[in-house]
């Protein structure tokens, strides 16, 4: 499955608001529509925002080659801040914006700018699978052959460039010829884990179970769930972590009933710039999508409703952060600095 395709002169990406029903794709001339794209959740997951967000810069900067540099570099700087007001909390989308705008830092020709980003978009597409691929063999030692192994939201091919995160280190257990089943949370209200997590193991006919997320206690309690492992979206230089709404409440289940609990995530994700969880900035969305699923309204008329999209999980609930670059066990500020310095 593709999450996202860079054509040369268009940005193809899988809508991921109709899935499972269907497997659509949308094709992007203009940078504007990449960055709705973001917004309205057709592509979503960290690294895949970073990534389209970075395809979204190169299309514009395509589109702007005529004229003079300074005025270039003023457009661009307008294109970097559409794309950073898309979504606040996934820190890989500031990233990656920083990184287009490092690769033009000290170049004044139009050509060679434009040039230059849009070879950066396809080198950050490439590298990002290249990543995962050495998250899932690092990770992969943590999972036991005949573990269940449980999972919220998607982190896996659909949220990244491809292979996944938390995904990725299932699927390498499984190259590895181990008999791994997963429990996927539905993951209220956006439910991207019926949606997707689901949706995305069947197609590679990994064992997967839909739970919805009040029942991660009852399989932890009665001995059916054995690790947990999930992405992120920001990690503070403390090892706080922000992940999709109803993580916390899994990880502090897991932590009373001694479950390891495994984020995986790239160094895109580690934000050293942000001291602890409580900095990390929370993305609140539309009411609607707790009143309505579907089109089918399930409460009253005019109730008031509350829907951060995310939450923290203190490192302190955490048994280890698996990166591309290693595995920061007991994570707190100083194994995060460590692995800080190989970014
Ligand atoms: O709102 P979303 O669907 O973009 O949230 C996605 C998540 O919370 C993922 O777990 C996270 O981005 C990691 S994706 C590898």
């Amino acid at each position: 499955m593709m999450s996202i395709k860079w054509n040369g002169d268009s940005v193809k990406i899988l809508d991921q608001r109709r899935l499972p029903l269907e497997e659509a794709y949308n094709t992007y001339t203009n940078y504007y529509d990449v960055a709705s794209s973001i917004r309205d959740m057709e592509i979503r997951g960290a690294p895949a925002i970073g990534i389209a967000a970075a395809m979204g810069i190169a299309l514009a900067a395509k589109s702007m080659i005529g004229g003079r540099a300074e005025e270039f570099r003023e457009k661009m700087n307008s294109v970097f801040t559409l794309f950073a007001g898309t979504r606040p909390t996934a820190v890989n989308l500031f990233w990656a914006i920083n990184r287009m705008r490092g690769i033009i830092k000290d170049r004044s020709d139009v050509p060679g700018m434009v040039d230059l980003l849009e070879k950066e978009a396809i080198k950050m597409y490439d590298e990002d699978i290249d990543i995962n691929r050495r998250i899932g063999k690092n990770g992969s030692r943590f999972l036991n052959d005949g573990d269940v192994v449980m999972t919220h939201c998607n982190a896996g091919a659909l949220a990244t460039a491809g292979y996944g995160t938390a995904l990725g280190v299932i699927r390498a257990a499984v190259e590895e010829g181990k008999k791994i089943e997963v429990y996927a949370c539905e993951t209220r209200p956006y439910l991207q884990g019926a949606r997707l997590t689901a949706w995305e193991l069947l197609q590679d006919n990994i064992p997967v179970t839909l739970i919805t997320d009040s029942m991660s206690g009852y399989f932890m309690k009665s001995g059916v769930i054995k690790k947990v492992i999930v992405g992120a979206d920001r990690i503070a230089a403390n090892g706080d972590t922000a992940n999709k709404i109803g993580t916390y409440t899994h990880s502090v289940l897991a932590k009373n009933h001694r479950i390891p609990f495994y984020i995986a995530a790239p160094l895109s994700t580690l934000d050293a710039d942000t001291p602890s969880g409580d900095s990390i900035p929370i993305e609140e969305r539309s009411m609607d999508e707790v009143v309505y699923i579907g089109s089918y309204q399930i409460a009253p008329e005019g109730i008031s409703v509350r829907n951060p999209a995310f939450d923290v999980t203190p490192a302190a609930n955490i048994t280890a952060i698996i990166t591309e670059a290693g595995v920061i066990e007991n994570p707190g500020r100083d194994g995060i600095s460590a692995v800080l310095k190989k970014k």
